[in-house]
């Protein structure tokens, strides 16, 4: 590993130290936010592609202390950035290049890319990261922390819980911005990724670009003053539309057992169920042959419109005989005409038994992450839906004054339907396994019909089989960003018409 202008000091991204900062101060005071092209590392790294093939990467390895003024804790507010310098040799110029922004979020946990000391290289399961992937394409990586949930001061005062993460991406987003030519890449192609918590950070980052919403908490934290739109948005089984989700997860999984064998209370998901039916119908998501989405045709919308084509690629991939082996081991499911079919029940027994308890995301008990992440000062964990907190408190009970607000901070769908955000990703990478149960199969489904009815460019999959957390085609979604960007490799200054810049 070549050291270049940063030496052996660890490279510090901007100018000054954010703990000089004190609040209060005036913004003049405050350290610039300036990326220092000079401060990298230089490292090579071995990646494995999707077909197998390894490539020698070259990159320049920049960390960049804080990307906020005034940290409330640096470890989690600050970025890295990776940038290819030669693959197996051949010079990669990625001035222009698409910069993919991979937050590591996973059950709205904190999340700190401090002390990583190069790109994070391997994956879920040991394979190739998508950050390493994206490399080995020429893309820039900029690799985000932020704070989560449990993070608490030492007053006992949680800092990380809703809305911090968002806030801490959304800053992010505006450095790079606030950088625009200082930092490699081009940052109006800023593509983000994220899986489960952090894909729904990923998608909430795209629906919410330059909402006022978040001006005051990204005010307080000393956010560089720039706009933090994207331009796509790659979403992998994102857990999002959290006030509806218990509702939703009712809907889907209400008639499924638990790995025990036992069904939750059927009267409490029935009623559920029944909230679900009041809720879906005020989305008014067109469908293609059902008309607007109910609770009586979503089984047939998700069918029809994600599962059975899921199943169909996955025959469709495979040899005649892996194909009639499949096909008598799960007589459910026929296949004519290159396409496969089946029931939803049919679908559901497959699947098998669901993952979580009901309520599952506002429980009664407050034990789940998600009452963890509508906790604030020292309550560490709060009731964020009318219908839980009614049950444990009486008929009138109210929800905290801030929840509804807050809700509406972390909520992608708020953003997309209540008030329509012009300034949203209109590129979309929707994945989502057909045996993930950590939520609805109709959140990642409702998220996509949204917006498709709305004109966006989305490309929404199911894997099948796919459990939580899966990438069935890695490769395809790089290939997706060159697509989307117009990034042709190696192509220098390239102007697209009516890029306007
Ligand atoms: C994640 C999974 C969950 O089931 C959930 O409720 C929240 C987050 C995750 O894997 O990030």
């Amino acid at each position: 590993m070549g050291l270049t202008a940063a030496g052996a000091a660890p490279a510090l991204g901007f100018a000054g130290s954010a703990r000089a900062a004190t609040k209060g101060q005036p913004v003049g005071a405050e350290p610039a936010l300036v990326f220092d092209p000079a401060a990298h590392t230089e490292q090579t790294i071995a990646v494995r592609d999707t077909t197998g093939t390894v490539h020698s990467v070259t990159y320049r390895f920049f960390k960049v202390a804080s990307y906020v003024a005034r940290p409330v804790n640096a470890a989690y507010q600050s970025l890295n950035v990776s940038v290819p310098v030669s693959v197996d040799g051949s010079p990669v110029d990625a001035t222009d290049a698409p910069i993919l922004l991979a937050n590591s979020v996973g059950g709205y946990m904190p999340s700190s890319v401090a002390a990583n000391t190069g790109i994070i290289a391997s994956g879920m399961g040991g394979g190739t990261s998508r950050q390493a992937l994206a490399l080995a394409a020429g893309y820039v990586v900029v690799e985000p922390g932020a704070r989560g949930r449990t993070l608490v001061d030492a007053d006992g005062v949680y800092y990380g819980t809703a809305p911090a993460a968002i806030v801490d991406l959304k800053a992010a987003v505006r450095y790079l911005k606030a950088n625009k030519g200082r930092v490699p890449g081009d940052v109006e192609r800023i593509v983000s990724s994220g899986v489960s918590a952090g894909g729904a950070l990923s998608a909430l980052l795209g629906a919410s670009g330059d909402s006022p919403l978040y001006e005051p908490y990204l005010a307080e934290i000393g956010a560089a003053d720039a706009s933090d739109a994207i331009f796509a948005s790659g979403d992998w089984c994102p857990i999002t539309d959290l006030e509806h989700a218990d509702a939703a997860y009712e809907w889907n999984w209400g008639g499924s057992p638990l790995a025990s064998g036992a069904l939750v209370d059927q009267t409490l998901s029935r009623e559920l169920t029944a909230r679900y039916a009041d809720y879906l119908p005020t989305l008014g998501l067109r469908t293609e042959g059902h008309g607007t989405l109910t609770a009586r045709n979503l089984d047939d919308h998700l069918v029809e419109k994600y599962l059975q084509p899921s199943a169909t690629r996955f025959l469709a991939a495979l040899t005649d005989d892996a194909r009639a082996d499949y096909l008598a081991a799960h007589p459910f499911l026929t296949w004519s005409g290159g396409r496969a079919r089946f029931t939803w029940a049919d679908f559901l027994t497959h699947v098998g038994p669901r993952k979580k308890n009901a309520p599952s995301f506002d429980a009664f008990g407050l034990t789940t992450p998600e009452n963890n992440l509508y906790g604030t000062g020292t309550t560490g964990a709060r009731h964020f839906t009318l219908f839980s907190l009614r049950h444990e408190q009486g008929a009138g009970a109210r929800l905290a004054p801030d929840i509804p607000a807050k809700l509406r901070l972390m909520n992608p769908m708020h953003h997309l339907v209540d008030q329509v955000n012009p300034h949203r990703a209109k590129h979309w990478w929707i994945r989502v396994g057909t045996k993930d149960s950590d939520t609805s199969l109709s959140v990642v489904a409702n998220l996509a019909t949204r917006l498709e009815n709305l004109g966006d460019d989305v490309d929404a999959r199911y894997y099948w089989d796919g459990g939580h957390g899966a990438d069935q085609d890695p490769g395809e979604f790089i290939g997706w960003i060159a697509q989307v960007t117009g990034h042709r490799p190696g192509v220098r200054s390239r102007r697209l018409p009516g890029r306007g810049r």
